[in-house]
């Protein structure tokens, strides 16, 4: 079976008088060290796809599996083990507490999964060796960022999912940001899910699933994969 995979999912969200059905039979699978992009317009169901992937939503039908582990029938005490342990999110805004250092970030993390790796090393790879001790007022967006995606690695996830982790960044830095999670995808093997609105940006995937009115409409493996610095968009 595929590292991710899911089978005709369903999602009803209940406001007031009126059932909006954000996924209405979404299958897809990513093989284990792909980067996927999910694309797609506003509102097309993408971040209920991600929600329910990292345990952060329940579905309403369909089964989920991540690395041969069925994910959708979880309950509420495993599935906060689960996030806790196997997923690393990154957001459009960085979510990083203010009054902690960017290494103080990272270890905080670290502390409660198993297998976590050292978080000056990791904040190192991501290119903030001399930025460790500042605050995140102290820090640009972008090197915020950095210290969201160097928080989910260190602690050794199965999956990294992000959701429009170039949202709030300008173009250069967002491509900075995307060459970053490129680069550690290729080096470690990490499984990334990145959703975006930008279509240029399935030129880095391997994998491109685009999402139409909650429904999957396409999923195309990418046999011409470009280095992000080579992508213009
Ligand atoms: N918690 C919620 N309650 C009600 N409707 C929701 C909720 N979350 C999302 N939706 C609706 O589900 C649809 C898909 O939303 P979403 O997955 O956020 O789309 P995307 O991320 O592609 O912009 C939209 O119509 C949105 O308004
Ligand atoms: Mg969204």
């Amino acid at each position: 079976m595929s590292y991710v995979r899911f089978e005709n999912v369903k999602k009803i969200y209940h406001a007031g008088e009126v059932d909006i059905e954000a996924l209405s039979g979404a299958s897809f699978e990513v093989e284990k060290g792909e980067i996927a992009a999910i694309v797609g317009a506003s509102g097309a169901g993408k971040t209920t796809l991600l929600n329910i992937l990292g345990g952060m939503d329940k579905l309403t039908s369909g089964r989920v599996f991540l690395d041969n582990r069925e994910i959708s029938n979880l309950s509420q005490r495993e599935l906060t083990t689960y996030r806790r342990y196997d997923i690393g999110f990154v957001f459009q805004f960085y979510n990083l507490i203010q009054n902690l250092t960017a290494l103080e970030n990272v270890s905080l993390a670290t502390q409660i999964c198993k297998d976590p790796v050292d978080s000056a090393q990791i904040l190192r790879e991501v290119g903030l060796a001399d930025r460790m001790a500042n605050f995140p007022a102290q820090l640009s967006g972008g090197e915020q960022q950095r210290v969201a995606i160097a928080r989910a690695l260190a602690k050794n996830p199965k999956l990294m999912l992000c959701d429009e982790p170039t949202g709030a960044l300008d173009y250069n830095t967002g491509k900075a940001i995307l060459k970053l999670l490129q680069d550690t995808s290729r080096r470690t093997g990490m499984t990334v899910i990145i959703i975006t609105h930008n279509q240029a940006l399935t030129a880095m995937a391997d994998r491109v699933i685009k999402v139409r009115n909650g429904s999957i409409y396409s999923v195309e493996k990418n046999d011409h994969i470009t280095p992000v610095e080579e992508i213009e968009w």
